[in-house]
């Protein structure tokens, strides 16, 4: 089984190497393939009846702190043209994806000439050493009116109220410069017409700040922009007067337009996407991959160090997921990211291992790996990275730190070594190495191993041994069914690996930094791996309630289960290189998919207690029911998560030891009862989105609740003794309108 899905994984991995695009297809409900089944569930059940153990203080363990958070890389434009603000496609002409000649190599993607300018690439008149080329303007002697160029954006650019800045690098060309310009005009425009011109602002020129042959000029404008524009389809465009320009040539580069952002960080994050992440209560960022960490090949990793101060120091990367990352969004960026959400670092420091052949059972050995004897090079990056966070300005990478805006040290409580090193051979050797150099300087970090076998079905290599406090890290793209069957996958972890004398001793941990459900099910349970019939490229309820399922196996072992991710977490509907995703966006903010993967994890995180509580199965048991109860122990609000993974209604009791006046609660459940391929998709965002549960609320000082969960749900309950005290369906229902869970947690900010 783990097999098969990491073989999976592999396949993914390199499929994607492939220049093609494979085109996303927006499905609408009844377009999806045959109907799925978790067979896993596929039971007529008998309901099951609960006993919670409030008294009795002994048998709680404390929740883990940090359980569920974001896995962010730059995949399907989820940072370039996703989360990472800049408007400007193609910004520096850094490299592109549309090259076919030499694959990464700049073109002009995503700029058009204005007027009667010529546009060509120039290498001539660097911008910087990181910023090779530049975007060479030509302007006929015979040319009239309006010249310059445009950016169509990714795929777009939202045009709303709001204060846009512009930003521009421009030199001229010494052998013909021989002109005075009084201005440029910058705006933003509609591409039907190109004359649909909704706001724009004029550079004055006529001073001294002249355009020069000896080096760059730095341009910059803001555009106060009052107006909706109807679609995304728009440009930024900058514009000159032919008459000034005749036989001139001007290079322009690093060519930038930021809208608002999250938070007002300069080079920041796009605001709406920051705000829907902020919104899941997630509790760590996992930066920067992923296989985008690893690179095409070692010298094409992810060097930290390239990745920060300005903008015209960083040459960035042809990216893992076949198009050029600028880095714009760098270390600092993620870090500010954690700052700016209240989230933790996992940061992924590069561990020697890298993507370019497939060494997985191949007969190659070590091809794409650091030769372990010269391991020490790739541990000082590492050093030198944690020294750049965490160092003090006495330091000479905290002092780079500082320069670069942040004065203040930054806390790294987790350090991941590597990603999906299964696909190496070294592994074993290079993560000792890493780990022993790491720990020697930085022992107050948890570190993650990327592989290890703990069930012993791969190959010998990849039976690694978990150093004691080591996490490991598992990632699972299965069917459905293998979610919910591994249900009891921590319970005793310990003491089962530990018996089996496989590789962990009683003080190693488990996460699962990277999951989803991949596939459908099909009549025989077995997981599908085949891609074109099965795959589940939108999340569905099929998801939700598999996810969830699994979820709760890791809620109720937090002396074992430390932390996991959903991956990916974004996706440009433009251009996709992996599916599933928590939020599906174009550049319309409008436009915006929430998955129902990203509700059940929203209702998870901010449903969450402080500790485990202990419960007894009266009658029935788990399947297709499945729970586990938690409390918050200063809000004195005790959370029963409810999942129905079965196809029919379930009768649910639960005694509690304690009185309580109030039962509240959220429930995800498909909009036609049964339904499990309900989905959210481009034009209906919300199909499928957390409701309060009708018919609770106030319920008298008693203390045994009896409901009938609907099929195929996820559901928390809450139960506290009286007040409103945290209780959701009372907030929910305030002011008569159903709001939504997410919703629901922006009054809660807003009140606290
Ligand atoms: O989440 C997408 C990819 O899946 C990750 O980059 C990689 O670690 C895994 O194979």
């Amino acid at each position: 089984m783990a097999t098969l899905r990491k073989r999976l994984a592999f396949f993914w991995s390199f499929l994607t190497l492939l220049p093609l695009v494979r085109p996303q297809v927006q499905l609408t409900p009844g377009q999806f393939e045959p109907a799925p089944y978790i067979n896993a569930a596929w039971t007529n059940g008998t309901g099951a009846s609960v006993s919670i153990n409030t008294k009795d203080k002994a048998l709680r363990n404390n929740t883990a702190p940090y359980l569920s958070g974001i896995l962010f890389e730059d995949i399907s434009h989820s940072g370039d043209g996703g989360i990472y603000a800049e408007l400007v496609r193609n910004r520096a002409f850094q490299g592109s994806a549309e090259n076919l000649i030499i694959p990464f190599a700049p073109t002009l993607e995503g700029w058009y000439p204005v007027g009667d300018a010529r546009l060509s690439l120039d290498l001539l008149h660097p911008l910087s050493d990181a910023l090779q080329v530049s975007l060479q303007v030509d302007i006929p002697l015979n040319a009239t009116g309006e010249v310059g160029f445009h950016n169509d954006g990714f795929w777009g650019m939202a045009v709303t109220p709001q204060t846009y800045n512009a930003s521009f690098f421009v030199q001229a060309n010494g052998f013909r410069w021989n002109s005075t310009i009084t201005h440029i005009d910058v705006s933003l425009r509609g591409n039907a017409t190109g004359s649909d011109v909704f706001v724009s602002s004029t550079i004055d020129m006529a001073s001294s700040y002249q355009p020069v042959a000896y080096q760059y000029r730095n341009y910059s404008v803001q555009l106060v922009n009052n107006v909706t524009a109807p679609t995304s389809n728009n440009s930024l465009y900058i514009t000159m007067n032919a008459e000034e320009l005749r036989g001139q040539t001007l290079y322009f580069d690093l060519i930038s337009l930021f809208p608002e952002t999250y938070k007002n960080r300069p080079n920041g994050l796009r605001k709406d996407l920051a705000e829907n992440f902020k919104a899941g209560n997630f509790r760590f960022l996992r930066f920067p991959g992923g296989n985008n960490l690893e690179g095409y090949s070692i010298q094409r990793r992810w060097k930290w160090w390239q990745t920060t101060g300005p903008l015209m120091d960083r040459p960035g990367r042809p990216g893992d997921w076949t198009y050029y990352n600028t880095d714009g969004l760098g270390l600092l960026e993620y870090m500010y990211w954690c700052e700016d959400m209240d989230l933790v670092p996992v940061l992924g420091v590069y561990a020697g291992f890298s993507l370019d052949i497939a060494t997985y059972d191949t007969g190659y050995t070590n091809a794409n790996e650091w030769p372990v004897e010269l391991m020490q090079h790739v541990l000082q990056e590492a050093l030198d990275e944690l020294e750049y966070l965490t160092g003090n300005t006495s330091t000479y990478w905290g002092a780079q730190r500082a320069a670069h805006g942040h004065v203040e040290p930054f806390d790294i409580p987790f350090v991941e070594i590597g990603n999906e090193d299964f696909f190496s051979y070294d592994y074993p050797a290079r993560a000792a190495f890493m780990l022993n150099g790491l720990k020697a300087a930085y022992p107050n970090i948890t570190y993650i191993y990327t592989t290890a076998d703990l069930y012993a079905t791969q190959p010998a290599k990849f039976n690694i041994t978990l150093p004691k406090a080591v996490i490991w890290d598992d990632h699972v793209y299965a069917a459905a069914s293998y979610f919910v069957e591994s249900f009891d996958q921590f319970d005793n972890w310990q003491s089962y690996t530990y018996e089996n004398n496989i590789s962990a001793s009683n003080d190693v941990y488990a996460s699962l930094m990277e999951y989803h459900v991949s596939s459908i099910d099909n009549r025989t349970g077995d997981p599908t791996f085949d891609y074109a019939l099965a795959s589940v490229n939108h999340p569905r309820m099929l998801s939700a309630v598999a996810e969830a399922v699994y979820a709760l196996g890791w809620e109720r072992n937090p002396d074992t289960f430390k932390l996991s991710a959903f991956a990916p977490a974004i996706q440009n509907v433009n251009f996709y290189r992996n599916t599933p995703y928590l939020m599906l966006f174009s550049a319309n903010p409008n436009d915006t998919v929430l998955s129902t993967g990203y509700y059940q994890e929203q209702m998870f995180n901010t449903y969450y207690g402080t500790q485990t509580l202990p419960f007894n199965i009266t009658q029935g048991g788990f399947n297709p029911l499945f729970f586990a109860a938690q409390i918050d122990v200063a809000k004195e609000v005790v959370y029963l998560k409810v999942v129905n993974a079965g196809h029919t209604t379930q009768k649910l009791t639960v005694e509690l030891d304690m009185e309580y006046g109030y039962v509240n609660g959220t429930i995800l459940e498909p909009p036609v009862a049964g339904d499990l391929n309900a989905f959210n998709y481009f034009g209906n965002p919300t199909a499928v989105v957390p409701q309060a549960i009708d018919g609770l609320g106030a319920f008298g000082a008693q203390s045994v609740f009896s409901w009938q969960v609907p099929a195929y749900s996820v559901s928390v309950l809450e139960f506290s003794a009286g007040g409103d005290g945290g209780q959701t369906a009372e907030r929910i229902d305030r002011g008569s309108k159903q709001l939504t869970t997410r919703q629901v947690a922006y009054i809660l900010e807003e009140e606290l």
